[in-house]
């Protein structure tokens, strides 16, 4: 069942995230659809609710163009059929002006992302303010962005800027947004955090305690690079650099000042990678498609799993079917 993020976030407001996560392909959907309802190797597995989670599917502009749009929409049209018991919000990630409208027209997106954070303030919500009343013209709800990641946001390079307390007060009185994409010290990609640097918990503080009261709140930028999974790729002729991400013991105290949607990409690549790399270093007369295909889904799945229980939002799915059966 496809519902907006707005809905999920109602649920989880300050006990919990509800995981984003970014999908380009077949293998990665059945994957994440799996993996939220505790199934690992096959879709007949039994569904375990103290897996269960509710989730987000964001596609980013990039994964829009790859072939066609319509092949996606397809695959996650299909999944929701093939898997009843999901709740999720499809959701676009970093959206402009002309994709938010494109996605609030097709009638398939629950909540669009508008990003005009590289813009000075008036601008960012004078853009965000349009794409609000068209969104909610038809039920549709909108994340924005204030203040700048680093690193790359699809082709925008950004540095650092972490979001101004006031600033977010000001912006979501006057742009009229559902959600806000706060900048606390992530940024996209493998390659966060030089040192032992992490979430700046004393911005995000003072952001929750200056809005609206349980206004939502988003973490872009937020995949831990597990070493793990670079050490796997690296050992199967990879040329990762040393890295660190997001660490996920902070997810939770992050939920528990307002962050309702933590942004995963980045770890979602480096399992398809390892896997794939992997597989052809292990069989190298293997010249089939489908082999590190079935490797990769059921081991997407198990990361869905162990991420989710980090959130929080893992054994939560019944809750937001209750909640939302009750009309609340
Ligand atoms: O924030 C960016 C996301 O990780 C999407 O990446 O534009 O390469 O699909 P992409
Ligand atoms: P990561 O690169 O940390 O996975 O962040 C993804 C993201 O923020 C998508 O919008
Ligand atoms: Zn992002």
């Amino acid at each position: 069942m496809i519902v907006t993020t707005n809905e999920l976030f109602r649920h989880a407001y300050g006990k919990y995230a509800v995981g984003a996560y970014n999908i380009n392909n077949l293998e990665q959907t059945v994957g994440l659809f799996r993996g939220n309802l505790g199934k690992s190797k096959s879709n007949d597995d039994p569904t375990d609710p103290a897996k269960s989670a509710p989730f987000i599917l964001q596609i980013s502009r990039g994964a829009r163009g790859y072939t066609d749009k319509r092949f996606l929409e397809a695959l996650i049209r299909a999944a929701d059929q093939i898997f009843p018991e999901v709740i999720f919000a499809v959701h676009l990630d970093h959206g402009t002006e002309e994709a938010c409208y494109d996605c609030i027209d097709s009638g398939f997106y629950s909540s669009v992302m508008i990003d005009a954070s590289h813009e000075e303030l008036p601008k960012n919500i004078e853009i965000t303010k349009r794409v609000v009343e068209r969104a909610h013209a038809k039920g549709i709800v909108v994340e924005a962005e204030l203040g700048q990641l680093g690193g790359v946001e699809e082709d925008i390079v950004g540095s650092v800027c972490l979001t101004e307390p006031d600033q977010a007060v000001e912006f979501v009185e006057k742009s009229g947004c559902d959600s806000l994409a706060v900048a606390i010290g992530t940024s996209h990609g493998a390659y966060k955090f030089a040192g032992s640097q992490g979430l700046h918990f004393d911005v995000l503080e003072k952001i929750q305690n200056v809005l609206p009261e349980a206004f939502p709140l988003v973490m872009h930028g937020s995949s831990s690079v597990p070493k793990e999974w670079v050490d796997r790729i690296n050992a199967a002729g990879g040329q990762m650099k040393s890295t660190s991400g997001v660490n996920e013991d902070q997810y939770l105290p992050a939920a528990k000042l307002g962050v309702c949607k933590v942004n995963i990409d980045t770890d979602g690549r480096l399992v398809w990678c390892a896997i794939h790399r992997e597989s052809f270093r292990d069989d190298p007369e293997n010249f089939d498609l489908r082999p590190p295909g079935k490797l990769f889904m059921p081991a997407y799945a198990d990361y869905i799993v162990h991420k989710n229980g980090k959130l929080g939002s893992a054994g939560q799915l019944e809750g937001v079917r209750r909640m939302l059966a009750e009309g609340k």
